[in-house]
């Protein structure tokens, strides 16, 4: 999993990995000249806007805009990391990955992580053939299970387990199958008595919930008592280690991620029965926060699957009230967060048990209100008529609304808003407003200066709104210039350059070696600082004379850039829309070199002529304010300004002289 993986291997991985063979696994591919054509797997439709080309080894959606290469396929379909993906695809075509040399360090940090899976994954074996096999097992930890009404597949399936109520049973076990006491003891799994250095099993004569990763990794542990004892912790968990982080995790997402990507939402439940239950009753889209609150970690785990989350109480208001707290985050983080409260105080176990699955399912639909009519209501019920308190409440919630990135989203929030508090919907957006501008003052006294617009587009006045759509000009821009570099780089161009004299002379050279001298020499660098990193890759080539093509880029080990490379070569065929909008001139495939040579051209020179543009808005700004402050050479300024207007004339006039 993290061992390096080297370079030809690599290749040979990407190489053997057919992306028609790779991606017709999941997806039923239908021959078109020569692509293939199917249903895109990564949003639902009814017309096939999916296309596979095998000469190029990329897929692309037209429809959902999604593109990449086998790895990127598998990335994206299976939710793996990049190296898991290349793994997968090793698997497929029986390609041998060696290990890399790593540096003793690397090792001994390494071999400790893999210390801590094995000897966790052992525990969990060990664990399940104990619950199965011995009596103690059977008599206690399994008709436990049976009496909650677990059965046997799903009590399997969960690798539940028991561990015996002896001192020290499962420690001396694993010690005489040669597991080291200290993996032993920093997996948690045994306890050191400081004193007198005794080792004895934390998990005794508990039942057993294995923690697994994204990818079925066992990561630790939940032990939960079977006697009603209030001296005890109903749960005693793994503590944290180098593999198992509590607030990374979500309990049982290797088995729910498939279906949450399929209905596109989650279930959030507490505990880990509330999980099993419902996972029995059919329900799979379903994990468990494990009792905390939500982290921002386990947000950003879900958020790879969907945007979608609903989340299931079972009424305690206390525990509600505590969990608000915590939902202003995933608001933030542009979720849509929907709450369902379960009847008579039950919890989803409870509620799953007692329900068939249709039933559940219709109440869960009926049921559901957005996270911010939720908690108006909810707070409005405990409100009453106490006007001060009513202030608060209204406060309260549209703090709430002003943390959600999507503006059509706050606006409907807005409107249900003023509904449920009945309150004009026109009051209420000045008072979001107000909360927006001492959001804006606090990061202003906080850091004195502001870097990036806390509001979005919709609140921003006219003229920070126009600066936002110019960073989206730029950033399309930029992208376009890498576009022609990965697909491009190695054809030759012919370049119009003017010589000592400046006579207007031309040039053959690669795209390359064109686009990255021009930047260089005017020494301009892309503000997008991914982007700026792709660039850096073929400048660095190229001055070891060398031209990097997609297909030696997807093997960098950096997977943004990877992700990057593979969107990029997929969107070959892609014509943007900004483009079509600011009627400049782009097509789909340069297989004609005219084309080529005008579309490099036209890509540069508007990227320049933008940069210009901005520089002389920067310089109006100050000159403005010299003219009024008198601190800065308001002469200085102007002749400043002289120059670049003049290239800003002379880069529209070599645009116009562009044929297409
Ligand atoms: N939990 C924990 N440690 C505790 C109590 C709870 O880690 N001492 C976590 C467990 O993941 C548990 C979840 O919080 O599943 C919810 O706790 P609770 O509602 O008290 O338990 P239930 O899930 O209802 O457990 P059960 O149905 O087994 O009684
Ligand atoms: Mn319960």
């Amino acid at each position: 999993m993290s061992f390096r993986i080297p370079e030809e291997t690599k290749r040979a991985i990407i190489e053997a990995a057919r992306i028609e063979e790779v991606v017709g696994e999941f997806v039923s591919l239908k021959k078109r000249g020569a692509n293939y054509l199917g249903l895109c797997p990564f949003h639902q439709e009814k017309t096939p806007s999916f296309i596979v080309s095998p000469a190029k080894g990329i897929f692309k959606c037209f429809g959902c805009g999604k593109g990449g290469d086998s790895v990127s396929f598998i990335m994206e379909h299976e939710h793996f990391e990049y190296v898991e993906a290349l793994r997968y695809l090793a698997r497929k075509y029986n390609i041998e990955i060696q290990e890399k040399e790593l540096t003793p360090e690397q090792i001994e940090r390494q071999s400790d992580r893999e210390s801590l899976y094995h000897v966790s994954q052992y525990a969990a074996e060990y664990f399940v053939r104990n619950l199965w096999e011995s009596n103690e097992g059977r008599e206690v930890g399994l008709s436990y299970f049976r009496e909650r009404r677990f059965t046997d597949a799903i009590i399997k399936q969960f690798q539940l387990g028991y561990c015996s109520d002896s001192w020290d049973g499962f420690t001396q076990e694993a010690l005489k199958n040669g597991y080291d006491r200290k993996y032993l003891v920093q997996s948690g799994l045994t306890i050191e008595k400081e004193e007198s250095g005794k080792l004895f099993d934390r998990f005794r004569g508990r039942v057993i919930f294995p923690i697994h990763s994204l990818s079925g990794r066992v990561l630790g542990f939940g032990g939960r008592i079977l006697v009603n004892d209030k001296s005890k912790a109903k749960y005693v968990n793994s503590p944290e280690s180098d593999i198992y982080h509590k607030s990374n995790v979500l309990y049982a997402i290797p088995f729910a991620k498939r279906e949450i990507v399929a209905q596109d939402m989650a279930y959030m439940v507490e505990g880990y029965a509330d999980v099993i239950s419902m996972h029995q009753a059919g329900i799979t889209n379903v994990v468990a926060s494990s009792g905390t609150s939500l982290t921002e970690e386990q947000i950003k785990l879900i958020s790879h699957f969907t945007k979608n989350l609903t989340l299931l109480y079972d009424g305690d208001p206390a525990g509600i009230k505590a969990s608000l707290r915590g939902i202003d985050m995933v608001l933030a983080k542009d979720m849509n967060v929907r709450v369902v409260l379960l009847p008579d105080g039950q919890d989803p176990d409870d509620f799953a048990r007692a329900h068939t699955t249709e039933d559940i399912l219709a109440y869960l639909k009926a049921n559901a209100v957005d996270f911010i009519t939720f908690k108006t209501r909810l707070l409005l019920a405990e409100v009453g008529g106490d006007p001060i308190r009513r202030a608060e409440l209204i406060e309260n919630i549209l703090t709430s609304i002003s943390v959600v990135p999507d503006e059509i989203k706050r606006a409907v929030y807005l409107q249900e808003c003023s509904r449920l508090l009945n309150i004009g919907e026109a009051d209420l957006h000045h008072r979001l407003n107000r909360i927006f501008q001492g959001k804006f003052q606090k990061q202003v006294d906080k850091e004195g200066v502001v870097n990036q617009p806390l509001v979005s587009p919709s609140v921003l006045p006219e003229e920070e709104r126009r600066e936002s759509e110019a960073k989206d000009y730029e950033r399309t821009l930029e992208r376009e210039l890498l576009r022609l570099l990965v697909n491009y780089g190695k054809e030759n161009t012919t370049q119009p350059y003017q010589d000592a004299e400046g006579n207007p002379m031309e040039q053959v050279l690669s795209v390359c070696a064109f686009l990255v001298m021009e930047l260089q020499q005017d020494e301009l660098t892309l503000s997008e600082p991914l982007y700026q990193r792709l660039f850096s890759i073929f400048a660095d080539h190229l001055s070891r004379q060398t031209i990097p093509e997609a297909k030696d880029l997807l093997l960098s080990e950096d997977p943004e850039i990877h992700n990057l490379v593979a969107d990029l070569a997929s969107a070959r065929f892609e014509v943007s829309p900004v483009w079509q909008a600011k009627n400049i001139y782009v097509r789909t495939v340069h297989n004609d070199r005219k084309k080529l040579d005008a579309a490099v051209l036209q890509t540069l020179l508007n990227f320049k002529l933008n940069r210009v543009k901005g520089m002389i808005g920067e310089v109006d700004g100050r000159i403005k304010e010299a003219e009024t402050s008198g601190e800065e050479n308001l002469l200085e300024l102007l002749a400043k300004k002289t120059d670049l207007d003049k290239m800003k004339i002379e880069i529209s006039r070599l645009l116009r002289r562009v044929i297409a």
